[in-house]
């Protein structure tokens, strides 16, 4: 077999031929599903006349092929691995096919495939093509009808998009049901769902009086647990109303859970299919974090709606268009129904951790990829996570009203249509008058560009000078880069006075938190009538996606921890203090040197402890130390023992100098009226519970005596998961064990929970967890065909146990490519995601590199899924 080709977005062209109208008819069968097409297609009034029809189709076994009701010949089209050509087809004409396929062997959960006893379909980005043969591309928008047949009793619900419109039952105990969908659509945007599901029903009245039927489908155990997934959607609903002016357009609006699922939710018409990880909550079963997930990503799927659905891509190269767009708007609306500030620093430590880890390695790509071999190793942070940024830094540039002027614009002229970036960018420079030329940039170029900025204060002419470089360093293939727009927000504290001092810059005067454009390599700005010495607070609220450094000293930092106007920026100034203690102690402990606490550190927590709360959520956060893989992410060289080694001396350090004070936050948070999801019971958990952690973390005995007790009290699953956590983390294993035995046997019917006590299990930091990861993968609730399960113990313990899975034995290594090398033949997609912690090698010592990069090399030794291959070949390069 030759290598896997790439794909490259300069060879984009319009299909030779479009759908006008889909027609399709399943008979389900999980060993031999029959489907019919039938589609109208018409020459694209692009293309030339007399090309031959080329459609996509994979593992489709073809029964029948007729055109214009003429079946055809064997000379007069071809079949191959990848699809079927017609040789010779006129303008407008008809293409009937019937292909069989086997759901129940598709282990890799794209197209149509089993879960449990149910059928549903996953085809974003290229699962149509194993459904039936099509141009499986974006770009072909067509209107779809499915008749669905299956057996009445294992079978009772039968589901596709639209609207129902005819049900039935026929011979021999089988019933239909034929949905019609009126808008028209990718095929990436077909759905189908067939099984013995029950609803939760509700209604929704649009801004215009559309009534709509709004129905979560679920096993019949998870009735209990849609509520807080269908609150959410009400609330999406009406905020997309608010802020976009964007009604839903059908009269039924339904979502699925399913638990064999590659990704998080799926934004089909008018059926959305979830992960069940990602709509069903319940207080016993999810924590805090699990509801708030739930709500984001339900909005997610249904600003998709518009977002992706009624305008959508032109090809899968602009997929950070609806993507990049679509998180920017669930993250403002988690923001708006939650703690902005909290839900920012969430954002902004996952994307400084993660998405700069991407962006540095051998898989790094720019928002818009030039090519790929695998779309669907693109569903990225990069995407999905640095496309929100540039589409915030856009909104932040052109401003709020022209933003919205924009995204209508974009909206209502693109209606129906599939496009690119620029038409995205284009209206919002029509709506701004801005020229964006240079922004655009952002879309092309990789990598995180990394600021370098200085400041001087003049007393005598009362200026303030700020000087500012800029560069992106090299990242594959894209070896020189060009100076980015950046937009800078900031401020300038007062030394004395602890305020933000009125900003004036080329004697314009800019109130006192300002966005300053960088646009040169380097860059000098001049406030004048700066009355006092400042601190700059620079890129508040993360304003762009780049590392900023400045020489602040600790005094500064604890200055601004204490006085920053920016929540975002007191956090930040808070975790660079962090951050300066843990660069010595990360030293003291490589060099053999005593490790000495910084008494600045301890101070400074002091203060936060002491101090007046306003924002508890923002307060837990604070006291929230840089993560083993932040703390990584800031080192030239990781050096994982030392990293734990010294965040431990600093968290024990904190506990020790401030024990009473985390035993008194921790009490007086603690909460006894029942459990809701809102965000004053979220940010009074947090905090108890960050400073219970401060507690264990030096087994202080009566830490550990809460820990015990809200364990056992069995309130929620946030204090409850967190209590384990803990114990499981400790050396506490008489008390850990028996209770992770209890919860085990508890949970053990509730797949969801089981998750959650893999994971507690295999982050612990003890040098045998190893073996408890394989001795798990023994588990009867373990499957290497659920993608769940996969990442909550094998994806866990490589991305979040480091110390463990970078045994220097290189144990964790191998254990990792084994599951690699299995998953590739049975779920490609999810075996090439599972790779990530391999492909960072290049920032280990020399010993690691060789261990891991011999895995790399045993798993390139197989015969590999195209996605694989890409992720393999690219971090050997
Ligand atoms: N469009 C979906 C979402 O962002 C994700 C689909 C991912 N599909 C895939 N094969 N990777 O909501
Ligand atoms: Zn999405």
């Amino acid at each position: 077999m030759s290598d896997p080709q790439a794909t490259h977005l300069s060879d984009y062209r319009p299909p030779a031929y479009r759908v006008i109208c889909t027609e399709l008819t399943f008979d389900l069968d999980p060993a031999a599903t029959r489907v019919k097409a039938s589609l109208h297609l018409e020459r694209h009034p692009q293309r030339e006349a007399g090309l031959p029809l080329e459609l996509d189709g994979e593992g489709l076994d073809l029964k029948v092929i007729a055109l214009d009701g003429q079946p055809l010949e064997a000379d007069e089209y071809a079949v191959s691995d990848t699809g079927l050509i017609v040789h010779r087809v006129p303008e407008r004409f008809r293409l009937e096919t019937e292909v069989e396929i086997a759901p129940q062997a598709n282990t890799a959960l794209e197209g149509l495939y089993r879960s449990g006893s149910m059928y549903c379909t996953q085809c974003e980005a290229e699962g149509f093509r194993r459904i039936t043969f099509y141009p499986d591309r974006p770009d072909v928008m067509a209107t779809f009808t499915t008749t669905v047949i299956g057996d009445a009793e294992r079978e009772p619900v039968l589901l596709s998009n639209g609207n129902p419109v005819e049900r039935g039952s026929l011979p021999n105990g089988r019933h239909f049901a034929t949905w019609e969908d009126p808008h028209p659509k990718p095929s990436y945007l077909f759905a189908l769902v067939a099984g013995d599901l029950e609803k939760v029903e509700d209604a929704f009245t649009t801004a215009s009086g559309r009534e709509v039927t709004l129905q979560i489908w679920v096993e019949e155990e998870n009735l209990g647990k849609t509520d807080h997934a269908m609150a959410s959607l009400k609330r999406a609903m009406s905020w997309d109303e608010q802020a976009y002016g964007r009604e839903y357009d059908l009269d039924l609006f339904m979502i699925v859970a399913v638990n064999d699922f590659n990704m998080g939710a799926m934004e089909n018409k008018g059926l959305n299919i979830f992960n069940s990880a990602a709509v069903l909550t319940h207080v016993h079963t999810a924590t805090d974090a699990a509801f708030q997930r739930v709500e984001s990503i339900v909005a997610h799927e249904y600003f998709h709606n518009w977002s992706g659905n009624r305008v959508t891509c032109r090809d899968w190269f602009q997929l950070s268009l609806k993507e990049g767009f679509t998180v920017y708007r669930d993250q403002c609306f988690s923001a708006d129904t939650n703690s902005p500030a909290v839900k920012r620093i969430e954002d902004v430590s996952v994307f400084r951790t993660s998405q700069f880890a991407e962006d540095a390695g051998p898989t790094a790509h720019p928002v818009r990829p030039d090519h790929y071999i695998e779309i669907g190793n693109f569903y990225t942070l990069t995407i999905y996570e640095k496309g929100a940024e540039v589409v915030r830094m856009l909104a932040n540039l052109v401003g709020k009203e022209a933003f919205r002027r924009g995204s209508d614009l974009y909206f209502d002229r693109f209606d129906g249509r599939a496009v690119t970036i620029e038409d995205f960018v284009g209206c919002m420079a029509e709506a701004s008058g801005l020229d964006l030329t240079q922004f655009m940039r952002w879309y092309s170029q990789a990598g995180t560009p990394e600021i370098d900025a200085f400041g001087e204060y003049d007393y005598a002419r009362g200026e303030y000078r700020l000087m500012l470089r800029q560069r992106t360093p090299a990242t594959p293939g894209q070896p020189d880069k060009q100076p980015l727009h950046i937009p800078i927000r900031l401020g300038l504290v007062g030394t004395k006075s602890g305020r933000d001092l009125p900003l004036t810059l080329n004697g314009e005067t800019l109130g006192s938190d300002a966005v300053i454009d960088l646009r040169e390599a380097e860059q000098e700005f001049l406030f004048t009538d700066v009355s006092e010495a400042p601190v700059p607070s620079l890129l508040r609220g993360f304003s762009a996606p780049v590392k900023l450094r400045f020489p602040y000293g600790r005094e500064d930092l604890a200055f601004l921890l204490a006085n920053d106007s920016d929540g975002f920026n007191r956090w930040d100034a808070g975790q660079r203090l962090a951050m300066l203690a843990l660069d010595d102690l990360i030293a003291a402990h490589r060099n053999g040197v005593e490790k000495v606490m910084d008494t600045r550190v301890v101070e400074a927590f002091r203060g936060l402890l002491s101090a007046e709360i306003d924002d508890r959520a923002v307060l837990a956060e604070m006291l929230t130390l840089p993560s083993e893989a932040y703390i990584a992410e800031q080192q030239p060289l990781v050096d994982v023992d030392a990293i734990h080694a010294a965040r431990t001396f600093v968290k024990q350090g904190l506990a020790t100098a401030l024990r009473d004070d985390f035993l008194r936050v921790y009490r007086e948070n603690h909460c006894d009226e029942s459990y809701a999801p809102t965000p004053e019971q979220i940010a009074g958990r947090s905090l108890k519970n960050v400073a219970l952690s401060y507690l264990v973390a030096i087994e202080d005995e009566e830490g550990i005596a809460q820990a015990m007790e809200q364990f056992e009290a069995d309130h929620n699953m946030t204090d409850v998961r967190h209590a384990l956590t803990l114990l499981t983390h400790s050396s506490r294993d008489d008390l850990s064990e028996p209770a992770l035995r209890a919860f085990g046997e508890k949970w053990a019917h509730d797949t969801l929970v089981m998750d959650q006590w893999f994971s507690i299990q295999v982050t612990r930091p003890q040098p045998d967890v190893l073996d408890r990861v394989k001795f798990l993968m023994e588990h009867p609730a373990f499957s290497l065909k659920n993608p769940n399960k996969v990442r909550a113990l094998i994806g866990t313990f490589a991305g979040q146990n480091r110390v463990n899975f970078h045994r220097i034995d290189g144990e964790g290594y191998r254990l990792l490519a084994d599951v690699v090398i299995e998953l590739n033949r049975l779920n490609p997609e999810i075996a090439a995601r599972l790779i990530t912690p391999l492909t960072r090698w290049a920032r280990f010592d020399e010993t690691r590199q060789e261990l891991m990069k011999a895995e790399l090399e045993r798993i390139r030794a197989e015969k590999l899924s195209p996605n694989v291959y890409e992720v393999v070949e690219k971090a050997l390069a």
